[in-house]
């Protein structure tokens, strides 16, 4: 078998495409774009460059996209102080604070500021715990995207043994709840557990998100299981690659996501979603 590949980079452009005519509606109905705040403490080279292509991807819709850029020796109550500000602002609908933050500024502390309703990472200990309970909020974006994918590639998890791997709060359990809510019967396995190929092997949907190169292997794999890739690694040849072997697990998976090109481009595309499903929310409830 040859899996066939689930293009992320295209499934983004058409979700990207959707998010335009939402803002289009959303300016008519409200005389206002919906308004997305990046908030970035410190210099780590890979942030510097994810915030900016969230800032523009914000604008490219028509939204009105701003990244607040803060030095590494920022105090914790100054990014607080900004936290709390744009929780005020009602031209504000979605606030991220792009993680990790310097070492001396408690990350709890600053994701509990941001206002639930704004909280367009789904990252809020109130929206976990909406998600955990079945209930409506603002669900993580790499997470979205992951369940976007399985549906353009057609995945039944009605009854369906999904994996997930990896147990961050940002992808894995969000990931295993979304799962769980479509029916499948959800593993979330991460590094300790034992015998993870006999795990992974049980898998007719696996997730990935371990972030170790190459780490599932073909031989890791149910045929036909559909594989999403979350990993984000270098190799040791130098080459960026995910968490899963692709050469090897192309012959045994049905679909499977590419590194690059596959998970990646669809955090972005979901972070937009949210930002507008915020803008609307923060309306209506406004309005009510
Ligand atoms: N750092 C790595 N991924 C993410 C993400 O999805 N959101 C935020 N805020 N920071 C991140």
């Amino acid at each position: 078998m040859t899996a066939k590949i689930i293009d992320g980079k295209a499934i983004a452009e058409a979700v990207r495409g959707e998010v335009r005519g939402e803002v289009q509606r959303f300016v008519a109905e409200h005389g206002r774009p919906p308004g997305l705040d990046v908030v970035l403490v410190g210099e780590d080279a890979a942030s510097v460059v994810y915030t900016r292509n969230k800032e523009k991807a914000s604008n490219e819709v028509g939204m009105r996209g701003r990244l607040h850029r803060l030095p590494a020796n920022t105090p914790e109550d100054a990014v607080l102080a900004l936290v709390r500000e744009l929780n005020a602002d009602d031209a504000v609908d979605g606030i991220l604070v792009q993680l990790p933050l310097p070492k001396g500024i408690r990350e709890p502390r600053i994701l509990d500021a941001v206002d639930p309703a704004k909280d367009v990472d789904g990252f809020h200990p109130v929206n976990a715990g909406l998600l955990a309970s079945g209930r409506p909020g603002l669900v993580p974006c790499t997470p979205t995207g992951c369940m976007r994918l399985l549906a353009e590639a057609g995945a039944s998890l009605e009854g369906a043994r999904a994996v997930v791997v990896g147990r961050s709060n940002i992808v894995g359990k969000p990931m295993a709840q979304l799962l769980l809510a479509q029916h499948a019967t959800v593993t979330l396995a991460h590094s300790r557990t034992r015998d993870l190929p006999a795990v992974c092997r049980e898998a007719d949907v696996l997730v990935v998100a371990v972030g170790r190169a190459r780490m599932v292997k073909g031989d890791w794999l149910k045929p036909g299981a559909i594989v999403l890739d979350v990993g984000m690694n270098r190799g040791d040849d130098g080459k960026l690659c995910g968490d899963v072997d692709t050469a090897s697990a192309m012959d045994v998976a049905s679909w499977i996501t590419p590194v690059p090109g596959g998970v990646g481009p669809m955090t972005i595309a979901c972070l937009l979603a949210n930002t507008v499903k915020a803008a609307y929310a923060r309306e209506a409830a406004r309005r009510a």
